[in-house]
């Protein structure tokens, strides 16, 4: 593998930079400090193939600070093929990376080259693609192609007890571990399926041993089967024979009932032509009888006819007494109104009659009546004069008495006041004033006053008499005059108008007197009209009631005549039956004769049958023999069903056995074949976890690869120290506390005085012997890695070397960069650049870094 490009953004310092290395074998890498040059050429690279970067300080911390995205592009050859890798990292939102593999192809159509991708669809799968071609992780590709800045003697440095153990890292050996690891894992698994397989054998063999005793647990099932069926068979036979044999006897059986039927409607029918024959010998003795009366019957039959008739001619009488009923209800219902008319007019003749008797009487009363008329007339007057002369005086008297109250109170009043006046001018004359008169006080003043009113009052007082009411008097007494004057009584007055009502019904009547004289002869005359009528009346219910007497005596017979009439009847029916007999007397003694010869066939026909059912009956008796039999055929085939299905299923449940143990049979073969390959499975796994572990293939490799490395570090130690050093390594050191070994890759310097530890050099005689180790180490993973990295980088491998040994250094990288196609020295010492025939400076430019190639 041979770099030829490197192209980064954003990378660490670095805007930008593409600097191609085709042209490059040894270069020197110039420029002042931080201007990018371990970014470009150590950091760059490893994160495109790996993306990993130095101090694995993580990737998003390398993104150039501002920025947001990196990129870097390795191009390099390998194995005659250009191929490039880019690789780009976002730190946008969760952080992104992308990968791309990819190969340079002749394009035919073109005719020119282009870039063929051979990326996976994933980031991992891309860089395992990029693992496989180069055959190198970022470990091992670090390790033999980069000599990072201040990690020169990062194996040398470490104890040596650890070497071994990073020895063992750089060769890869980590890789044995893991197949250790596999190995082991294989080993367990396969043991174990062999114990499951081993225990399995045994559990099929403990079962599997039962297997003769059911396969002859089988067999007697089988015979025992077959015997059953042999003996069901026999018994079907009987059964079907004994089934036939009933058949034949129901067969019978059904003939001898149908004969019972047989028999039973013969006799049935004998009955009936019994029955008719004696019914027909009661008609002949019948008949007969009604012959030998026949001199009775025509007398009979006679009487019936007489007696019939005269029940007629009553019969037809019988209707008039009703009517008579009829009649005479009609008429005395008009006697009854006639005798009402008849009591009416006496009555009315009666009053009339009296209301004449006191013509005189009344006539007087209309006297009365008119007299007491007139009188009540001024009465009625006189009264209403009264009223209004009565009401006068009262007034009159009311007005006096008014009067009277009046000048009572007056006089009161004033003698009331005339005692206050009088007390007032009493004390005007205690008030012990000198000159009360002329006093100017109020109370004095008032006083003054009242003395002066005094005078008119008492003279007003002495004017009150009985002279201010004698006119109110005098009126009154004059009113009261006059109503007395009139004279009128109440009492006379109220007689009187009761008297007139008295007299005014006789008033009434009087004027009546003319027509009652003219009511009272038409009256007598309906009276003797309605007499006549009556008498009319009743000499017709007379009539009636002879009638009627007659009548009943008539019909007296008709009851007990009526009553004879039905037995006369019967006499007259069984004359009318006379012919009939005679004629049915023939006949019916040829009918009996018939039915005697009928009756004598059936009764014949009967007995034979009878005899044939005997017949069949006896045979019949065997049915319930034949019936049990049957039975218990019927009831010894269940039981040999019976046995049989339990066999079956025995035999059922028996088969499935042998078919679990057949499949376990199988099963133990089976396993049986793969417990063999099983077990040379797990001796070949315990092999391999020997060959992988400690003791193994890796101890191997250690022990092979220890001299190889010790030849290739003396070879570049030699020249680098002008053959004053020399150095080995001591993969064992004898332990002092106790006996025995411990694993160590001591290094052990000879120099012209002897042999002494790594450790025991000076710092500068340290960086050449650690620059021999590590480029033995390149050499050697390159070599092992299959395919050579034939690029190795150093960065800053100088330091602390003086000038002597600086140029000796120096020669040595010269040399061993004939084992390399490409190497890249970086260097800030001026002096060291110079020795390089090409020189590439990076200086910091307005927009990145600058580069510059020298030769
Ligand atoms: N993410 C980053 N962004 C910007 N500058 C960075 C970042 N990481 C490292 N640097 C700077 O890059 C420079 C290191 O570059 P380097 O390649 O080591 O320089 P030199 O040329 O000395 O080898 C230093 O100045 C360091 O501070
Ligand atoms: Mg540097």
């Amino acid at each position: 593998m041979i770099p030829l490009r490197i192209e980064a953004t954003n990378i660490g310092a670095v805007p930008h930079v593409d600097i191609d290395l085709s042209n490059i074998n040894l270069a020197s890498i110039c420029g002042p400090n931080g201007v990018g040059k371990s970014t470009i050429f150590t950091i760059a690279p490893v994160f495109a193939l790996f993306g990993e970067t130095k101090n694995s300080c993580g990737m998003d911390n390398m993104v150039r600070l501002g920025t947001q995205e990196m990129d870097s592009t390795l191009e390099f050859e390998h194995r005659g093929e250009i191929y490039r890798v880019i690789r780009t990292r976002s730190t946008k939102g969760k952080g992104k990376t992308t990968l791309e593999l990819q190969r340079l192809i002749e394009d035919p159509e073109l005719s020119a080259r282009k870039w063929d991708s051979l990326s996976g669809t994933t980031t991992w799968e891309t860089e395992d693609k990029i693992k496989e071609l180069l055959n190198l992780d970022a470990e091992t590709f670090l390790a033999s192609s980069m000599i990072l800045q201040g990690k020169a003697n990062e194996f040398t440095s470490k104890p040596a007890g650890q070497r071994k153990a990073i020895l063992a890292q750089i060769l890869g050996l980590e890789i044995y571990d893991r197949l250790l690891e596999k190995a082991k894992e294989k080993e367990r698994a396969v043991n174990i399926e062999l114990e499951k397989a081993k225990a399995k054998l045994s559990e099929l063999d403990t079962r599997l041993v039962a297997k003769p005793a059911v396969e002859s647990e089988r067999a007697v099932c089988l015979d025992e089967i077959s015997r059953i069926e042999a003996e069901i068979q026999s018994k079907e036979s009987e059964l079907r024979q004994a089934r036939d044999r009933v058949r034949q006897l129901e067969i019978k059986q059904q003939r001898a009932r149908e004969l019972d039927r047989q028999i039973d409607t013969l006799w049935t029918e004998i009955e009936q032509k019994e029955s008719e024959k004696s019914e027909h010998g009661d008609k002949l003795v019948r008949a007969q009888k009604i012959l030998d009366s026949e001199a009775q019957i025509l007398s009979k039959s006679n009487e019936h006819e007489q007696v019939k008739q005269r029940i007629t001619v009553l019969q037809t009488k019988q209707p008039r007494l009703s009517e008579l009923d009829i009649q005479e209800r009609q008429i005395r219902g008009e006697l009854v109104k006639i005798e009402s008319q008849l009591t009416t007019t006496s009555q009315q003749v009666t009053k009339t009659e009296t209301i004449l008797a006191c013509q005189s009487e009344l006539e007087q009363a209309v006297n009365e009546f008119n007299l007491l008329g007139a009188d009540i007339e001024r009465l009625d007057k006189l009264a209403e004069t009264f009223r209004i002369q009565e009401l006068n005086a009262i007034q009159k008297k009311a007005a006096w008495e008014k009067k009277d109250t009046e000048i009572e109170n007056r006089a009161k009043e004033l003698n009331d006041q005339i005692s206050g006046l009088k007390k007032k001018v009493e004390m005007l004359g205690n008030s012990g004033c000198i000159n009360p008169e002329n006093a100017q006080c109020r109370f004095l003043a008032d006083a003054q006053d009242a003395k002066k009113k005094l005078p008119d009052l008492e003279k007003e007082l002495a004017s009150i008499d009985g002279s201010q009411i004698q006119p109110y008097w005098e009126e009154y007494q004059n009113a009261k005059r006059s109503v007395e004057e009139l004279k009128y009584d109440p009492l006379q007055h109220k007689q009187s108008k009761e008297r007139l009502n008295f007299l005014r019904p006789k008033v009434e009547q009087a004027a009546q007197l003319d027509s009652k004289q003219e009511l009272l002869q038409n009256l007598k005359q309906q009276k003797s009209q309605a007499e006549e009528q009556k008498g009319q009346i009743l000499d017709r219910i007379k009539g009636f009631q002879a009638e009627r007497i007659k009548l009943v005596e008539e019909l007296k017979p008709l009851t007990e005549l009526e009553a004879r009439l039905p037995k006369l009847a019967q006499w007259a029916q069984v004359k009318d039956q006379l012919p009939a007999a005679r004629g049915m007397v023939a006949v019916t003694n040829e009918t009996i004769a018939k039915l005697k010869t009928e009756i004598e066939l059936k009764r014949k026909t009967a007995y034979q049958l009878g005899n044939e059912k005997n017949e069949i009956d006896r045979w019949v008796d065997n049915l319930p023999t034949e019936l049990g039999g049957i039975a218990d055929l019927e009831e010894n085939l269940g039981t040999l069903r019976k046995e049989l299905t339990d066999y079956s299923t025995r035999a059922g449940v028996i088969d499935a056995q042998l078919k679990s143990l057949e499949k376990d049979e199988e099963e133990r073969r089976q396993i049986k074949d793969q417990i063999i390959p099983l077990a040379k499975d797990l001796v070949r796994w315990q092999t391999l976890v020997k060959a992988y572990g400690r003791d193994g293939i890796p101890a191997l490799i250690i022990e092979n690869a220890v001299p190889e490395l010790e030849r290739i570090a003396n070879e570049i130690l030699g020249q680098m120290s002008k053959g004053e050093h020399s150095l080995r390594f001591e993969t064992q050191r004898d332990l002092k506390s106790r006996a025995g070994v411990k694993e160590t890759l001591d290094i052990i310097v000879s120099d012209w005085i002897g042999d002494r530890p790594y450790e025991t050099f000076s710092g500068g005689e340290q960086l050449r012997i650690d620059f021999a180790i590590r480029f033995a180490l390149a050499e050697l993973l390159a070599r092992r890695a299959g395919s050579r990295v034939e690029w190795l980088t150093i960065d800053e491998g100088l330091g602390s070397q003086d000038a002597v040994h600086r140029g000796l250094v120096l020669e040595a990288i010269k040399s061993v960069a004939d084992r390399f196609r490409k190497v890249l020295v970086i260097t800030h010492i001026e002096e060291a650049q110079a020795v390089f025939e090409q020189q590439i400076y990076l200086e910091p430019g307005e927009d990145g870094v600058r580069v510059k190639l020298a030769a």
